[in-house]
């Protein structure tokens, strides 16, 4: 049954980037100094729990955590529950609690899932100068969390607790538990040496961080691994460790499914992307780079088919060579045109999948394409005629210069809003 708690007072969980303010939302309007809320101006350190039907634990975890970081901090803290809708009503669970705990705070996330994204939803309404995850299941030791904030108040910009120093451990871990485990980690280490190196246990989920050093950065996080997110994209300098073990988990279940393996995979690779030299180039120029990859993907894959489609039709069925030519070129767009909008803008067209919009997507696509064909032909021309350049030189030119041209005038025009023009 659904406790009756005020709704009225859970948290709204924010939407749009995942930024986090150099200053909590409250400090910058001067809130804090209200008196009708004394904690909010006293927050030194705000500890987010990410949930998903955790409604066994998450009373003794609240209590918990309260008793041990009071014992340190006074009222200087709060414990931000951030749910996710979980069907055991975790988020009514611990929004019951806060008559109280006056320091805890609950949001019931509906719009997105997701244990990083959580976390760091959970941070964007967080108040503290120093922002901390841990596990809503008690596997996480609280007692940990004494040794993690001395860290990051003696300077540290990034203290983790780790399954890999000194009194850290994990408790009763199957052989093949242990196996994925390294091997994740190991897969990080090729690739994403600078990012999976600094740390003993860059798979851990429990660990805190000064607000400054994630603050404006633009994170895009992925599945289960937010630490990697922090320390790649953040400004980390001083890191510190504190060993602790892995408890097993006494109520619940967990979320790990194959799906966190291959979300970290996609993760890692992400990070390599945007993070490297290459990334960090577009990112200056504002290209997307993996939008335009894809975009070339699709590109190849049209010209095996219309090549494919010429000799089919000219060399194997006798048609007329230009009649064959424009018949297989067509194809080929039909093939690039599905593929982009399903995979390269997929995420553009998502929002606007009526027949209606597609087809007048398809008919730009195609007046674009064709454009591309006559710039083509103008500029090996150039190129050849002109620069006296290698004809198979200039011919590849022209393909690399079309493609950028055909990519960015259809993301612009074909993909963006169908309402635009
Ligand atoms: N809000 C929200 N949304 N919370 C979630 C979601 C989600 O989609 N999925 C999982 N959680 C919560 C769980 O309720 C729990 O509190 C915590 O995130 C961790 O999830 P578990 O499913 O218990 O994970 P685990 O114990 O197998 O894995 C943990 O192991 C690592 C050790 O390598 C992860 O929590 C890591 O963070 C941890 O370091
Ligand atoms: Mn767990």
């Amino acid at each position: 049954m659904v406790p009756t708690t005020n709704f009225q007072t859970l948290l709204p969980a924010p939407v749009g980037e995942f930024l986090i303010e150099p200053q909590s939302l409250e400090m910058q309007r001067g809130i804090g100094s209200d008196t009708n809320d004394p904690i909010s101006s006293r927050v030194e350190f705000s500890l987010v729990i990410p949930t998903y039907n955790e409604s066994k634990n998450i009373q003794r975890l609240v209590q918990i955590l309260s008793d041990t970081l009071a014992r340190v901090l006074g009222d200087r803290f709060e414990l931000i529950v951030v749910d996710d809708d979980s069907p055991d009503c975790t988020w009514a669970v611990a929004q019951a609690m806060v008559a109280d705990y006056p320091h805890l705070r609950v949001m019931r996330r509906q719009g997105e899932r997701g244990l990083s994204t959580a976390v760091i939803r959970g941070w964007q309404v967080a108040r503290g100068r120093f922002l901390g995850v841990i596990d809503g299941d008690l596997q996480h030791p609280p007692e940990t969390l004494l040794g993690l904030l001395d860290a990051v108040q003696n300077g540290a910009d990034l203290a983790v607790a780790s399954r890999h120093v000194d009194g850290g451990g994990v408790s009763t871990w199957s052989a093949l538990r242990r196996f994925l485990s390294r091997g994740a980690q190991l897969l990080g280490l090729v690739l994403l040496p600078g990012v999976i190196s600094r740390v003993s246990d860059p798979m851990s989920g429990y660990f805190l961080v000064r607000r400054e050093a994630i603050a404006d950065c633009l994170l895009n996080p992925l599945g289960y691994k937010i630490l990697i997110e922090v320390i790649g994209r953040g400004d980390i300098q001083q890191i510190a460790e504190v060993g602790y073990v892995f408890q097993e988990r006494q109520e619940g279940a967990s979320k790990v499914t194959w799906r966190q393996y291959r979300d970290y995979l996609h993760h890692l690779v992400r990070l390599r992307v945007e993070g490297g030299r290459i990334g960090q180039l577009t990112r200056r120029l504002d290209f997307p780079i993996g939008r335009f990859l894809r975009f070339g993907l699709v590109g190849l894959s049209g010209l095996v088919i219309d090549t494919a489609m010429l000799y089919l039709l000219h060399g194997l069925w006798g048609l007329g060579l230009t009649r064959s030519a424009i018949a297989a070129a067509e194809i080929a767009i039909v093939n690039n045109f599905l593929w982009n909008d399903r995979w390269t803008f997929g995420d553009m067209a998502k929002s606007q999948r009526q027949r209606g919009k597609m087809l007048k997507r398809f008919l730009k696509f195609n007046v674009i394409c064709l454009m591309g064909l006559i710039l083509k032909v103008l500029l090996l021309n150039f190129l050849f005629g002109v620069l006296q350049i290698n004809p198979y030189v200039a011919n590849v030119l022209a393909i690399a210069i079309v493609t950028v041209w055909n990519f960015w005038v259809n993301l612009k025009l074909s993909w963006r809003t169908s309402d635009v023009c």
